[in-house]
């Protein structure tokens, strides 16, 4: 498997949890409310798998390693690109566990803020998917030989092997500080 297969079907399970977003929105609209407990599900997919997990090994690895490369204006051009919507990402995930604090304190306008940032996400996420999948992981592989991208596979590896501790490091000390 190249590198960029690993990328591809993290996406595939990104898709699909956006598709239960998608779902609860329609929930949203015709109950007129939300299970928080859902939210901070989506939340929790959304920081540890498709930002810590997946966007880590986009920037920290395959664009680190693109950086030592000769780009064209466009590669570069789109490179950039991906990394304000993966930072778009972040600031709409936040807003969203903002809105969700302040619906799970009883107030009700937020559901409507909720249903907004979910919407965002279900809408830029796939186009943010169609551009690496279509655009930039084909043209950005011919800047790699083959051992050089299964380098970069090896190093995908290793960090997904630190994520699950990352992640239950996280939880203890978040539960360590409400005590
Ligand atoms: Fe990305
Ligand atoms: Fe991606």
């Amino acid at each position: 498997m190249q590198a960029r297969g690993q990328l591809m079907i993290e996406h595939r399970l990104i898709e699909r949890m956006l598709s239960v977003i998608k779902d609860i929105l329609a929930n949203i609209e015709s109950k007129n409310n939300v299970d928080p407990a859902f939210v901070d599900i989506a939340v929790d997919f959304i920081r540890v798998y498709a930002d810590r997990t997946h966007h880590g090994k986009e920037e920290d690895i395959l664009f680190r390693e693109l950086k030592n490369k000769p780009l064209s204006t466009d590669d570069r051009r789109v490179m950039n690109e991906l990394i304000e919507e993966h930072v778009f990402g972040r600031q709409t995930t936040k807003a969203l566990v903002d809105a969700n604090t302040r619906y799970r304190n009883g107030d009700e306008t937020a559901l409507a803020d909720i249903a907004d940032k979910l919407l965002i996400l279900v809408q830029f996420y796939p186009k943010h998917i169609e551009k690496e999948d279509k655009v930039f992981f084909p043209s950005s592989r011919t800047y790699f030989t083959d051992e050089e991208d299964q380098a970069m596979l090896a190093e995908f590896w290793e960090f997904d092997r630190k994520m699950i501790h990352e992640k239950y490091k996280s939880v203890v000390e978040e539960l360590e500080r409400r005590q």
